[in-house]
Parts: structure tokens; C-alpha cells; sequence
């Protein structure tokens, strides 16, 4: 090749690489209307399918691949109606409201449980969210009662809200991380019956959970097990992760979201130091990949080939885009939880329309260690995808 030649290729290539855009390249505002736009297609086929199969609300897929569903009694039942109601807030239609009310409907009854201290879940992200956006009166009292009966698994003496009630032959009192994220619905309780008591509660939840849960390098155990005489914990458990001293990735997830979350309820700087030290260890992690999905535990010693969870890049991602704004030193949130909105909205892990058994996510786990819902899509990665996805909208919305 001459020498002009050389200059001339090199030069096509320099415009080349310069010009053609890479997936980095795409505009965030291009992936997030994809994002919404899939998931509510997504959503809307599913609300459908669902729509004559009483009590039925989407769960996840059964190992053959074919779609499963729970009835208002399992702790994911509140994830699809918020979501619908997400979608409905993002572009407001008569359809998704009448199926966001529809769903939202099959989970009242929750209001009744004593056994679960997952109702904030269930009852937070349906009634709370339908509550917000439409101000109907009568979800107030399912809110309510619901708080009511989620505080009757608080015993001041441990200081703790109990998570479970099963394994009582190993466990006195188990609190799981994922408890923080029932304690919005106590602090909102408080603020709309002006009865300070649901908040106090949930603060002394978070205060216990933060002395005894995490571990000095700000990663947290799954379990903690309190005993019912002394209130200290007995015993230290990871039950969904890899081993007990772990960084079970969901675990991780729930509390940097808790933290966040419970900062913005009350303002205690005590949360917010807590949140950016779990940010800390999630975001430099060395196990963290590329694309910043994940893997279902950051320390199975299989890393690379063991399953992602695209549903702690979700809630993760949710996380990050609040903690940004609470945070005066928070850019590089802002810039994590990005990289994560983009991984998810692209074919990696953003369902076909029509496939996924309508869901929108792929490739989340739910509980490796007990062999179920591996490497499939869970209704909670929608949920906190598609909240994120409104939390990055808005955020870019009200700085232009
Ligand atoms: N135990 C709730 C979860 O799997 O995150």
C-alpha cells in the first residue's frame, strides 16, 4: 500500500470511528422511550392474558418455560399493579388505568395478613403508588390496615419487625434485609394519620438492622437471628446467597435502596452516611461486570459463568437515581445507575415483544441455593425497572 493510500484508509477509518454511533453513543432519552415503550406493551399483554383468570397476578416462569402466577399471598403480588400504575403515571390511558385499578383490586385482602412481614411490598407498591398518583380515598384504608397489621410483628424488647416465622428451630426471630423495604409504607402511615408510632418503628427497625446486619466493609448477611431473651443476634445467615459470609446480590440491593429511601423519609444523616457506604462497596466491587448487571452473588467463586440478577440491577439503579439527588457529591450515581438503565433496555436483557411471557426483564434469580426461578424474568425487575426509568425521566426532565 503507498503512502497516500495508508493516509487516506486511516483517515476513512478515524471518520469512521468518529461517526458511527455505538451502543454508549445511542441518546438516553432514545433508551428510555424504548423502555417504557416495550414494558408497556409488555404489560398490557400480560394484564390481557391474566384478566379472566381470577386472583391470578404474574410471578415469574415454571422450569418448562410456561408462565407462573400467585394468588394476593405471595410477597410479589403488589410488584405488577404498581407497575401498571407506573406505566399509567408515564403516559396516562383509560386501558392502563382500568387494568392498574383491576390488579390493585386483587391485592386488598393483604390488608388482613399477620403472617408476612412483606406487606409493604405488596401494599406500598400497588395501593401506595395508585394512592399517589390518584388520590382515591378508599386506598387509604387498605393502606392502613395494612400498616396496622404489618406492626404487629414488631416486638419492642428485640427492636426489630420478624421477617419469618418457618425455621423456628434454627431461627428465634429472623429479620431478612429485604425488610427495609417494607418500612416506607410504616413512615408513610405516620405522615397521613399523623400517629407518629409507624414511624418510630420503622426507624428502630433501621437503626437495629444497620448495627447487626452489616459487616465493616458494608456488605450485609441475608439473615440475622435475634435472640428473644437478650435481643442480639444468634445467629448470622445469607439463605439466598452463595454462603453465609457472602455478598448475596439482591441482599445488597434491598439495603442500598432502604437507606436511601429511609433518608428521604426522615433526613436522619445516619442513612444517607449508610447508603453511600453500601454505594461504595457495590460500585467499585471488582466482581461488578462490565455492564454493571450483577451476578447473583459477588462472591460465587464461579464468577464469570454463574447467572446474572437483572432484578438487583433494577432496584440498584432505582436506588442510585434518588441517592444522586440526595446526595451533594452524587454524579457518579447518576452515571452508574445509567450505564445499568442502558444494560437493561438493550437486547442483553430487554424482552422481544410478545416473548419473556411478557414480562419485560430477562435473566434475574430469585433463590439459586433453593434451585428456583434461576435465570428467568421476575415481576420485581419490571417493578424497579420501570421505576427507574420514571426516575431518570423526571430528573432529566425538571434540568432541562
Ligand atoms: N426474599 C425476597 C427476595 O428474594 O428478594
Amino acid at each position: 500500500m503507498n503512502r497516500n493510500l495508508l493516509l487516506y484508509s486511516l483517515g476513512i477509518l478515524f471518520l469512521f470511528t468518529q461517526c458511527s454511533p455505538t451502543p454508549e453513543q445511542e441518546s438516553l432519552s432514545i433508551v428510555i422511550d424504548r423502555g417504557f415503550q416495550r414494558a408497556t406493551e409488555q404489560a398490557l399483554l400480560m394484564a390481557k392474558e391474566l384478566e379472566n383468570r381470577e386472583g391470578e397476578l404474574p410471578r415469574s416462569t415454571h422450569p418448562d418455560g410456561s408462565l407462573s402466577t400467585s394468588d394476593y399471598e405471595w410477597w410479589c403480588s403488589g410488584f405488577f399493579p404498581g407497575q401498571l400504575w407506573y406505566l399509567y403515571e408515564n403516559h396516562p390511558t383509560t386501558e392502563l388505568k382500568k387494568y392498574a385499578e383491576l390488579y390493585t383490586g386483587r391485592v386488598e385482602n393483604v390488608k388482613h395478613l399477620t403472617n408476612t412481614h412483606d406487606i409493604g411490598f405488596m401494599l406500598y407498591c400497588s395501593y401506595g403508588n395508585g394512592y399517589r398518583i390518584t388520590q382515591n380515598p378508599d386506598y387509604v384504608e387498605v393502606l392502613t390496615t395494612g400498616a396496622n397489621s404489618l406492626i404487629t410483628r414488631y416486638d419492642p424488647a428485640i427492636g426489630a419487625i420478624r421477617s419469618w416465622d418457618w425455621n423456628k428451630e434454627v431461627w428465634q426471630y429472623a429479620v431478612i434485609i429485604d425488610n427495609m423495604m417494607n418500612l416506607e409504607l410504616l413512615t408513610w402511615t405516620s405522615r397521613i394519620t399523623g400517629d407518629e408510632t409507624y414511624e418510630q418503628i420503622a426507624h428502630t427497625h433501621a437503626l437495629k438492622t444497620l448495627e447487626h446486619h452489616y459487616r465493616p466493609d458494608y456488605s450485609c448477611y441475608h439473615v440475622i437471628s435475634y435472640d428473644t431473651i437478650s435481643g442480639l443476634p444468634h445467629a448470622k445467615q445469607t439463605h439466598q446467597g452463595y454462603a453465609d459470609e457472602s455478598a448475596w446480590a439482591r441482599g445488597q440491593a434491598w439495603g442500598l435502596y432502604g437507606y436511601t429511601m429511609m433518608f428521604r423519609e426522615t433526613h436522619n444523616p445516619v442513612y444517607l452516611e449508610q447508603a453511600r457506604q453500601i454505594a461504595g462497596f457495590l460500585l467499585h466491587h471488582p466482581n461488578m461486570p462490565e455492564d454493571k448487571v450483577p451476578y447473583w452473588d459477588f462472591d460465587d467463586p464461579d464468577i464469570p459463568n454463574v447467572p446474572r440478577d437483572a432484578s438487583a440491577a433494577a432496584i440498584m439503579a432505582s436506588a442510585l437515581i434518588e441517592l444522586s439527588q440526595l446526595d451533594p457529591s452524587g454524579k457518579e450515581y447518576l452515571a452508574f445507575a445509567e450505564q445499568q438503565i442502558r444494560s437493561l433496555s438493550s437486547p442483553a436483557y430487554l424482552a422481544e415483544k410478545g416473548e419473556n411471557n411478557y414480562f419485560t426483564i430477562m435473566h434475574c434469580t430469585g433463590h439459586l441455593p433453593g434451585n428456583s426461578e434461576v435465570d428467568v424474568p421476575l415481576s420485581y425487575a419490571d417493578y424497579y425497572y420501570v421505576e427507574a426509568l420514571l426516575r431518570m425521566k423526571e430528573l432529566r426532565s425538571r434540568s432541562e
